[in-house]
C-alpha cells in the first residue's frame, strides 16, 4: 500500500477493497476527510471474563477470552473509543453513517461517547439471537441479544436509506428494530485446520447484509476498523459496494483475504436498489387519454372485490363520490391518505396492478417520442 506524501494520506482507491494490517486508530489517521460512505464497527467488548466458563456437562465454553480485549480499566478503554470513534467521524462524509455493535458490557458507554463526539442516533437496533449460548450457572437470565447502534454524522446529514428495500424483504411490512438472526455457526464459521475456530466472535452474515443493503447503494466504500474475519468486506462485495478493513491480527486477515476473495458479486433488483427509484409521475387522466384505461372500467382490490368506477376525466366514482385514486383507496379503507397505485388493480385477479400502467405507459411512450 502507497502513502500519498504530499497529503500524508493513503490514496484512497489504492485502499479500497483491501485489508490494512495496523493498529485501527494509527491507520484510521492516515485516511483523508470525508472519503467513507458507511462504517461498520465491531469493537473490543471490555467483556473483563475472569476464569474459565464451563457447560452444565462441565466442559469448557469458548467466550470471547482474547488479548485484543483486554484493557486495564474503564479509563483505558473510553480513551481507546473516543479515538477511533473521532477519526472514523472526520473520515465519513457528511451524508454517511455508521454501526456500531457492542453487547451490556460495552455499549453504553459507545453510546454515550458517540453523543459526545455529536453522531446523531437513527436507531437502535436488537440483534436478538435465537441461538444464543445459555447462562449456564443460571445466576442470571439468558444473555440472548446484542445492540446495533445506528447513527449518522449529524442531524443534518441526508444519510442512506433503503426503506423500500427492506419493506420488499418484510413481506411488504415496515421492518422493525428487532432481529432475529442466529449467531454465526455450520459452514459459514471460519475454522483452522485444527477444527477451531478462527475467530471468538466472527458475526453472521445476514446480519451485515441487513447493515449494508440498508444503509449504502452500489459503489459506496464500506469501512470496518475491526474487521476479524472479514465478514463487513464479504457481504460488501456480494452487493457490488467496495470495502476497506482494519485489522492487527496477520493470522485474521489471511482467513478474511480468502473468504473474500471466493465472493461473486451478485447485482440484482435487490443489491442494485432498483426499488427505490422513483415511480414515473404519469396522471391518471393521460392514461384514460392514451386508452391505457377506459372511462366506465372497473377497478378492484386485491381480492378482486369491485371498488370503483373510473371517469373521463381520470377520477373514479364508487356512486356516492368522485374522488382520486388515491382518496377513494383512503374511503374505503378508513384512512385519511393511502396510495391508489399500490391499492388497485385493473382486473380482479390479484396480479394485474393499477401501478404497472405507469411503467408501460412511460416505456412505450418515451419509445414513441
Ligand atoms: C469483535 S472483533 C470483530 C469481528 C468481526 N466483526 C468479524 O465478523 O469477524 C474485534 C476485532 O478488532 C481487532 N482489534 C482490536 N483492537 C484493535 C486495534 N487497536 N487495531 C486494529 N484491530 C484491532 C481484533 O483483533 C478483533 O479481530
Amino acid at each position: 500500500m502507497t502513502k500519498d506524501t504530499k497529503t500524508e494520506f493513503y490514496d484512497i482507491d489504492k485502499i479500497t477493497n483491501t485489508i490494512i494490517c495496523g493498529d485501527t486508530i494509527e491507520e484510521l489517521k492516515k485516511i483523508e476527510d470525508e472519503t467513507i460512505d458507511l462504517i461498520f464497527a465491531d469493537p473490543p467488548y471490555f467483556m473483563q471474563t475472569e476464569g474459565e466458563l464451563h457447560r452444565t456437562d462441565g466442559s469448557k465454553f469458548n467466550g470471547v477470552e482474547d488479548e485484543w480485549d483486554k484493557f486495564s480499566d474503564y479509563n483505558e478503554y473510553d480513551k481507546f473509543c473516543f479515538e477511533w470513534l473521532k477519526e472514523c467521524k472526520r473520515v465519513l462524509k457528511k451524508d454517511g453513517s455508521i454501526w456500531v455493535i457492542g453487547s451490556f458490557q460495552n455499549i453504553y458507554r459507545l453510546g454515550y461517547i458517540m453523543q459526545n463526539l455529536d453522531y446523531w442516533i437513527l436507531n437502535d437496533i436488537v440483534w436478538s439471537k435465537p441461538n444464543a449460548a445459555p447462562n449456564f450457572a443460571g445466576t442470571r437470565y439468558q444473555n440472548s441479544h446484542e445492540t446495533l447502534i445506528w447513527c449518522c454524522k449529524s442531524k443534518k446529514s441526508k444519510y442512506t436509506f433503503n426503506y423500500k428495500t427492506m419493506k420488499h424483504l418484510n413481506d411488504n411490512k415496515q421492518d422493525k428494530s428487532v432481529w432475529d438472526i442466529g449467531i454465526c455457526i455450520g459452514n459459514e464459521r471460519l475454522k483452522g485446520e485444527d477444527g477451531k475456530k478462527i475467530h471468538s466472535t466472527q458475526k453472521p452474515e445476514k446480519l451485515l447484509y441487513k447493515v449494508i443493503l440498508s444503509t449504502s447503494k452500489p459503489g459506496d466504500i464500506v469501512l470496518d476498523p475491526f474487521f476479524g474475519t472479514g465478514t463487513t468486506g464479504a457481504i460488501a462485495k456480494l452487493l457490488g459496494r467496495k470495502w476497506i478493513g482494519i485489522e492487527r491480527e496477520r493470522e485474521y486477515n489471511k482467513a478474511a483475504q480468502s473468504r473474500i476473495d471466493a465472493v461473486e458479486t451478485l447485482m440484482d433488483e435487490v443489491s442494485n436498489l432498483s426499488l427505490e427509484v422513483k415511480p414515473p409521475k404519469v396522471p391518471m387522466k393521460k392514461l384514460v387519454d392514451k386508452k391505457y384505461l377506459k372511462a366506465g372500467q372497473q377497478l378492484y382490490n386485491k381480492k378482486g372485490e369491485k371498488i370503483c368506477t373510473i371517469c373521463e376525466d381520470g377520477h373514479v366514482t364508487d356512486g356516492e363520490e368522485v374522488l382520486s385514486i388515491h382518496k377513494m383507496s383512503a374511503k374505503y379503507l378508513g384512512l385519511t391518505n393511502n396510495n391508489g397505485w399500490d391499492y388497485f388493480y385493473i382486473n380482479d385477479n390479484g396480479i394485474d396492478t393499477l401501478d404497472s400502467l405507469r411503467y408501460e405507459y412511460i416505456s412505450k411512450e418515451e419509445k414513441n417520442d
